[in-house]
């Protein structure tokens, strides 16, 4: 039997910590959020639909009652929009918040290319862009608590797909046409991994190097992710899914133990497939020189001012 959300949280208690989620309004982060707050801990549901957080919220409070439903709190946030991910910043910071789980989780994949207002791609914005801005301004306002664990959720793409790559070129307003659209959340993928390894270098020496980051693929997971993608993908979703795929309380399973167990604390830097098994990053996503090009471009690309190196 799989490890689920609830066995690897076991015994937990997580009252007097804050965890914020991206993309915890549905699958894989929505499990995150439940078993979280059910452990105790304060849940900021940061969310682009914040309706949809509400009649999440309204379903747990009949299911396990206000105490643990209060814990939880919608905060709006679409990580495709920059002056999005920068309100829910400043929000935290006003609010005095101190973030000592953060899930960088939400997604899409298969998006047609569109460019957001602020001149963005949107997959790389939404699953890349908006993380990296998240994670720069938390860590640069000291919202981050000195020793905050982050988990970052990759996919196969970043570790099996031999396509997917760092293209750094899409870091950009109006970015090139790209023929291969297609690989625009792939390559999310990889940029993201490579966000973890410059952030850890950039850390190691700061006030900030106390903190764990890893990064979780956690695997085919029936989530609404089935209903992305091609036609046909989504009709094999649909049909084969339930059959084939891991349970969302399975997929959620390796983040959670990602974010809270000291042998995954032990093990910073290093992504996990499954409940303490480990998979080699491929070179193109722990390249230090790409790490830092990619950094550099994408403080460029969001008028940052440089993270301490
Ligand atoms: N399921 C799998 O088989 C699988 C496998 C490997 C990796 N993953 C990764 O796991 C993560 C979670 O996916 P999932 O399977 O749980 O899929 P999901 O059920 O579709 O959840 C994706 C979440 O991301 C949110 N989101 C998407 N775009 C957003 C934006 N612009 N701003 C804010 N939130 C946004 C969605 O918000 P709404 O609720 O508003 O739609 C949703 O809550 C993704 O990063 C995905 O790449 C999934």
């Amino acid at each position: 039997m799989r490890p689920t959300s609830l066995s690897v949280t076991e015994g937990l208690d997580l009252s007097g910590t804050t965890v914020l989620i991206t993309g915890a309004t549905s699958g894989i982060g929505r499990e995150c959020a439940r078993v979280l707050a059910l452990r105790g801990a304060r849940v900021l549901i940061a969310c682009r639909n914040v309706e949809k957080a509400e009649r999440m919220l309204t379903e747990w409070r009949a299911a396990y009652g206000p105490a643990m439903s209060d814990r939880c709190e919608p905060r709006a946030c679409d990580t495709a929009s920059m002056i999005s991910v920068q309100g829910l910043v400043d929000g935290l910071r006003k609010d005095g918040l101190a973030i000592d789980r953060l899930f960088l989780n939400a997604g899409v994949f298969a998006m047609p290319r569109q460019i957001t207002s602020e001149g963005f791609e949107y997959t790389l914005a939404a699953n890349y862009l908006g993380h990296f801005l998240m994670l720069h301004c938390l860590a640069t306002a000291g919202i981050l608590a000195g020793a905050a664990r982050i988990v970052v959720t990759l996919s196969e793409s970043a570790h099996k797909n031999p396509f997917s790559r760092a293209d750094v070129a899409m870091i950009a307003k109006n970015p090139p046409v790209s023929s291969a659209q297609m690989f625009s959340s792939p390559n999310s993928k990889v940029l993201l991994a490579l966000m973890m390894g410059e952030f850890l270098r950039r850390a190691a020496h700061s006030k900030l190097s106390a903190i764990k980051f890893n990064a979780v693929d956690p695997g085919p997971t029936l989530t609404d992710n089935v209903n992305q993608g091609s036609r046909v993908q989504q009709m094999l979703g649909r049909t084969f899914g339930p059959m084939l795929l891991k349970k969302v309380d399975e997929g959620a399973a390796p983040l959670l133990w990602a974010a809270t167990s000291e042998a995954a604390a032990a093990m910073s830097g290093r992504l996990f497939t499954a409940v303490g098994k480990e998979a080699r990053l491929p070179a193109k996503c722990v390249d230090a020189d790409v790490g830092a090009i990619v950094w550099t471009t994408s403080e460029l690309a969001l008028g940052l001012l440089p993270l301490a190196n």
